[in-house]
């Protein structure tokens, strides 16, 4: 089902200045302890907002896998990684609309403004899950439903308690929620 997906022909916009600075994607990523060797698993990576400065912060001895439904958007961060000198450490992987086609398990696995555009929710979840070691973190950005500038169709957005609600079913535990930037807010946990 296509019908909420982000369109590759706007993928530009999502490395927009204004975006870039209020979403500082790299410090995020530091002060949500992403770390040196870890494996991170980017799902929905698109063009890479977040995995190429994963993979700074990964370093030599991590691994970004960068997941995605959309070929276009993969290659679009592909371009990227060998511009910025960092393919060695991104693995694009080309995924289905529930299968994660995955073969690592992630120390922090991130679904950043992808959530809202996946129909089958729970079956999205118990996929990806799986590849969540034990004690890793999850992190999930979403546009905030309450605020009304920019963003997706307000009925398309996940209220943060719900989204809570799914993470705690599924032995997500420490659970925290914050409002970000961007009218976006930010949910992590970690997998016990
Ligand atoms: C709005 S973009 C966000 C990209 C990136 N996370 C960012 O914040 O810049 C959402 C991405 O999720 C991808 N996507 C949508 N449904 C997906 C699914 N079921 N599995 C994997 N990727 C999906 C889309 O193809 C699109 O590239």
């Amino acid at each position: 089902m296509a019908g909420k997906r982000f369109h590759s022909s706007k993928k530009k916009k999502l490395f927009a200045e204004k975006r870039l600075k209020s979403l500082k994607p790299a410090q995020l990523l530091t002060e949500l302890n992403l770390e040196a060797g870890d494996i991170f698993i980017d799902i929905g990576a698109g063009n890479g907002f977040f995995s190429l400065p994963g993979a700074e912060i990964v370093g030599e001895k991590g691994k970004v896998y960068s997941v995605d439904v959309q070929i276009d958007m993969l290659l679009d961060l592909k371009h990227r990684a060998q511009q910025a000198g960092l393919s060695d450490r991104i693995e694009i992987c080309k995924s289905d609309d529930n299968d994660a086609n995955l073969h690592q398990k992630a120390d922090f696995m991130l679904f950043a403004y992808l959530f809202h555009e996946v129909e089958e929710k729970d079956q999205f979840l118990d996929n990806y899950f799986k590849f969540l070691k034990k004690g890793s973190k999850v992190v999930f950005i979403e546009w905030d439903p309450s605020q009304r500038e920019e963003g997706p169709p307000l009925h398309h957005r996940i209220e943060k308690d719900d989204l809570k609600s799914m993470l705690e079913e599924r032995a997500i535990k420490n659970i925290k929620i914050k409002e970000i930037d961007y009218n976006s807010y930010l949910v992590s946990g970690r997998k016990v």
